[in-house]
């Protein structure tokens, strides 16, 4: 009797610590909930629930805040058109001359807004140098975002002013770069030069941390597009492969996409078609699924929604 009465006691004590400590928990929680308290503020939380997708963002800037409303899908590869203007060198974006304004330069809209996010990613890099650092992308801090720079004025005069740009970005150590030693250091960001960037220009520098696109239909062309040089390769997928989504893909033109999908990757390099179609939505999505299927590395996106969800 005694033994049981006793086992009974010790029973509804800790069950009853074990209901104080829950409330206990509960209004802790609510208390530091309240208070906004800077034990939540996790460093990386910019991105913490976001899973990188391997879609490209095109015309990133037509977006109502660019950059960071499609890193809000996780999305791994924006890109940029960017304008030389000026004495001062001034870099604007956008898609044509008058929809440029003063404020918003590739270093407001792409430079500043990645290292404000970075730098929180990266609280005490200085104390690790000589691993990367952590990517933009809480849930792959090894992936690197795609910053695609589509040069709209002359490229031999644009390309120094946007190395320059960089500085912030480079100083911190995060662009992925190249040795002329065969080294290639992978980093947070790599940028990758479109449009009119001059190639020679691009093959000449050392270090580099600014790559080329390479031409997706003429890669053997010169034997130089290696990953080290083109991460990437694009090309216009209307002339390339031109299947229009509706139906199946007739073979010829299968054929025609999976050549081009294999000699990429032959040789390293990610292939990426810009300018599939964008309507019907049936169409487009028939598109994507078949470069899918077949190997293509990124999906072209207007619509970076559909395609996170697709
Ligand atoms: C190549 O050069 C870079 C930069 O100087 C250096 O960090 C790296 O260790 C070198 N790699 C080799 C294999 O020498
Ligand atoms: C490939 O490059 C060669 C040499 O520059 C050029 O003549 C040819 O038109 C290119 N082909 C394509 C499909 O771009």
């Amino acid at each position: 009797m005694a033994f049981s009465k006793l086992s009974l006691l010790v029973l509804l004590s800790s069950w009853s610590t074990i209901v104080l400590a829950k409330a206990g928990a509960h209004k802790r929680i609510r208390d530091l909930i309240k208070s906004n308290s800077p034990l939540l503020q996790y460093p990386t939380q910019f991105t913490q629930d976001l899973v990188p997708k391997r879609i490209h963002s095109h015309n990133d800037y037509w977006r109502e805040v660019p950059l960071l409303t499609v890193l809000s899908y996780g999305v791994g590869s924006v890109e940029a058109d960017v304008w030389l203007f000026g004495g001062a060198g001034d870099l604007l974006i956008g898609h044509d001359p008058e929809s440029l304004t003063a404020d918003r330069t590739f270093g407001s809209l792409y430079v500043q807004p990645l290292l404000e996010i970075l730098k929180p990613q990266n609280p005490g890099y200085d104390l690790y140098k000589g691993s990367p650092p952590t990517g933009i992308f809480d849930t792959s801090s090894g992936a690197s975002l795609n910053l695609l720079v589509y040069v709209k004025t002359d490229g031999a005069s644009a390309l120094p002013v946007i190395l320059k740009a960089l500085k912030p970005l480079r100083d911190a150590g995060y662009l992925t770069t190249y040795y002329s030693n065969g080294t290639l250091v992978r980093s947070a960001i790599t940028v990758i030069g479109t449009g009119n960037s001059p190639l020679d220009l691009v093959r000449a520098l050392d270090p580099r941390d600014y790559f080329f696109d390479g031409p997706l239909a003429n890669l053997s062309r010169g034997d130089i597009f290696k990953p080290t040089l083109s991460p990437i390769a694009s090309t216009g997928y209307a002339v390339a492969v031109g299947w229009n989504g509706l139906g199946t893909i007739p073979d010829n033109q299968l054929t025609k996409l999976r050549k081009l999908i294999d000699d990429a990757h032959a040789l390293g390099v990610q292939a990426r078609f810009w300018d599939t179609p964008g309507w019907p939505v049936s169409a487009r999505n028939n598109v994507w699924m078949v470069l899918l299927e077949n190997g293509a590395d990124w999906l072209n996106a207007d619509d970076v929604e559909a395609a996170s969800e697709f």
